[in-house]
């Protein structure tokens, strides 16, 4: 509703008298709005209380969101802003672009709470993976989702040291090296595509992740021992794993270099921006 209106977090922020960072909580849901805060929302989007609170115009704009949407036809029952976890879904889905998906997705990992993943949102993040672009279009990455707690165990037993153990999904990320053209194979760029749609997708429905790969690609051959266990036949290389879920914490943001000194224009190094 914020970019419907053309308006930035910052413009946002400053008309409500909260923090930048405030209004990102927001979006990202990792906090909601104070009930008083209401009125000066809708007035700041120029629409009623009850349009703010229905979400009528963007109730179907969030196709991946799947929680109980039709409880929103009861828009009178604020509490759900407070207590259902629609809400939260409603916000992800209807506030965040593309562009800051891609500046909110990090690295995560902490804890993963205990919720599970539904399937519908695993279906989801899987989908995204297999939609992404692959040289010649050979299509090599192929992908399997465990969410079952016995297989998550054994995954577990074999990775050391661990990572991820608290989440409650993991997507692991096959690999087959099929030439593309002449001798050329494209599949590390093919899965690393998936691997990158995954993770935004991910980071839309409210999930965490992390890009596991040099960990279970080692000498210790962790992604061949996973593989055993999901019966992996020989010509996939299991490369990485993505745990999904919902996070405990916040990712630590790690320091990248200024937009100057890896892109510019025209030339090598020649002014940027
Ligand atoms: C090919 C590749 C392999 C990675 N393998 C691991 C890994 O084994 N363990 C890990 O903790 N992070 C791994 N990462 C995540 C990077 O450490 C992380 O992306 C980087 O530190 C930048 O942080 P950010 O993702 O928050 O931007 C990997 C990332 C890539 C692209």
């Amino acid at each position: 509703m914020r970019e419907k209106n053309k308006m930035t977090q910052l413009q946002l922020a400053e008309k409500l008298g909260v923090s930048d960072k405030t209004i990102l909580k927001w979006a990202t849901a990792k906090g909601y709005p104070d009930i008083t805060l209401l009125e000066p929302i809708a007035a700041a989007f120029r629409i009623s209380v009850t349009e703010l609170i229905s979400g009528n115009t963007i109730y179907n704009a969030n196709v991946s969101a799947n929680m109980l949407r039709s409880k929103f036809s009861d828009p009178g029952n604020t509490e759900y802003l407070y207590t259902h976890p629609i809400f939260q879904d409603y916000t992800k889905g209807a506030e965040m672009s593309v562009i800051e998906i891609i500046k909110n997705r990090h690295s995560y990992r902490g804890k993963y709470k205990d919720d599970k993943v539904p399937r519908e949102d695993l279906v989801t993040i899987m989908e995204a993976g297999l939609a992404a672009p692959s040289g010649c279009n050979k299509q090599t990455t192929s992908l399997i989702c465990v969410d079952d707690c016995d297989v998550l165990r054994q995954i577990h037993a074999v990775i050391d040291p661990p990572i991820a153990e608290t989440a409650p999904a993991l997507i692991c990320v096959l690999t087959q090296r099929i030439p593309a053209y002449r001798d050329k194979c494209f599949a590390v760029q093919d899965y690393s595509a998936a691997i990158e749609n995954m993770l935004l997708a991910i980071e839309e429905l409210g999930y965490r992740s992390c890009w596991y790969e040099g960990h279970i690609t080692d000498d210790d051959r962790i992604g061949d021992k996973i593989a055993k266990i999901l019966n992996v036949p020989e010509e996939y290389d299991l490369v990485c794993i993505l745990p999904v879920g919902i996070a405990e914490n916040e990712p630590i943001v790690p320091r990248k270099k200024k937009f100057d000194e890896r892109a510019w224009f025209n030339s090598f190094n020649a002014q940027s921006k």
